[in-house]
């Protein structure tokens, strides 16, 4: 079984992180196909100084380390390190409605709370199902907040499988309580 995690480095790791879903991930690496990633494409969506993003992905990607994520066992890598991501999310931005993302709880909540609009704030949930689709991601354990997220991801890949034919694996949300 294929499970994908995404983390955003976009502050310092804390605790909630390890709990809510790092040890999840590391305890699963000896019976699942565990890919992960620090998405730090997703960071710049809050964070627009370069150098702080590229000190905290490397903080991320040592910590995860650090916290038993093994090479060895898993695929494990920086986002940005795969290009070919942005490339899906251009292709996938053509199967996405507008509609689509304009009812985007996250998007709302984060316009609704001041934070400064732009595209790829609203562009945000492309660039996560790239993230999905490109590695043929079965499973997707998120937190609540995120379950749109993932059938967003699954809507995009059915209109593109309904035109091209099963292409892409449907992605399946897990919530880890
Ligand atoms: N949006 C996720 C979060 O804030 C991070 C993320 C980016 C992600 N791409 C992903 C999670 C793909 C799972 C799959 O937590």
């Amino acid at each position: 079984m294929r499970v994908l995690t995404g983390i955003q480095p976009s502050g310092d790791l804390h605790i909630g992180n390890y709990f809510g879903s790092i040890k999840a991930m590391i305890d699963s690496q000896n019976d699942q196909d565990v890919f992960a990633f620090i998405a730090n494409y997703h960071a710049m969506t809050s964070l627009s100084d370069g150098e702080r993003l590229s000190t905290l992905t490397m903080q991320a990607a040592t910590d995860f380390l650090a916290l038993g994520m093994d090479p060895q066992k898993s695929t494990f890598w920086v986002q940005s390190d795969v290009k070919e991501v942005l490339e899906l999310y251009w292709v996938l931005s053509s199967f996405t409605p507008m509609g689509l993302l304009e009812r985007a709880h996250s998007y709302k909540d984060k316009v609704a709370k001041g934070i400064a609009s732009n595209h790829s704030l609203f562009s945000y949930p492309v660039l996560m199902a790239a993230d999905i689709l490109l590695f043929g991601s079965q499973v997707v354990p998120v937190g609540k907040d995120q379950i749109q997220h993932v059938e967003i991801a699954r809507d995009i890949a059915l209109k593109f499988n309904n035109q091209y034919g099963d292409i892409f694996t449907l992605p399946e949300f897990r919530v880890d309580e």
